[in-house]
């Protein structure tokens, strides 16, 4: 891969991400949700997102099913690609935080070596690990892609959770039980935030 080239500068911006950050009325951070395909990050992030923005708050989602339509297209689910896809995905982060963003992610990012190097990337305090803990047994239920029962029937390979391995995290910010209503668990993180004084309201 090319190193960036040493003719190439960095350049500091006039405005500075204390005075985004105060047009927006709160810090940035990233949500970080990690889980098994099916835990329901997605489901979860999304209702968050929905309910921050009604009280005002900056948000955005990033998503691996459509990060992987455009941004992360070239990339497969081999253990390399993977790492890749978070590399990409952290680069992506650090911007949206420094843009005063309450950025929500959602990717199983299996590998516990590539969460730390996103929380290492955004500094402390700009990381947040939500864990969304399903059972695999409830997430091959569900499989509302069909994807669990394409690996199982060989059509599908490297499939995490089947063939490919998931990394707990150990701890994470948040630990959730993916198995409650949605409603419960974005109560949960409201009040996360809440504590961490990222959101006054
Ligand atoms: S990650 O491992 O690199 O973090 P990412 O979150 O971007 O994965 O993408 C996961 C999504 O891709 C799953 O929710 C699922 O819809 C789809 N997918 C397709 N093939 C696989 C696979 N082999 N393993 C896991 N997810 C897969």
């Amino acid at each position: 891969m090319a190193q960036h080239d040493e003719n190439v500068v960095w350049h500091a911006h006039a405005v500075s991400r204390e005075e985004r950050e105060s047009q927006h009325g709160h810090k940035g951070v990233v949500l970080w949700f990690t889980g098994l395909s099916g835990s329901g990050k997605s489901t979860v992030a999304g209702a968050l997102e929905q309910a921050l923005h009604h009280i005002g708050v900056s948000t955005y989602l990033l998503d691996g099913d459509n990060v992987r339509h455009g941004l992360c297209r070239d990339l497969g689910f081999s253990d390399d690609d993977r790492k890749e896809n978070i590399r990409r995905v952290g680069e992506v982060a650090n911007l949206m935080v420094d843009a005063g963003l309450l950025l929500l992610t959602a990717f199983i990012s299996p590998h516990r070596a590539e969460r730390q190097m996103v929380r290492d990337m955004l500094g402390e305090g700009r990381f947040i690990e939500v864990f969304v803990d399903t059972p695999l047994v409830i997430c091959k239920m569900r499989d509302p892609k069909g994807l669990y029962k394409k690996a199982r029937a060989g059509e599908l390979h490297n499939f995490t959770g089947i063939d490919s391995v998931y990394e707990a995290p150990e701890p994470a910010d948040i630990h959730l039980n993916g198995e409650q209503l949605v409603t419960q668990l974005t109560v949960q993180l409201l009040d996360l935030l809440r504590q961490r004084d990222i959101i006054q309201s």
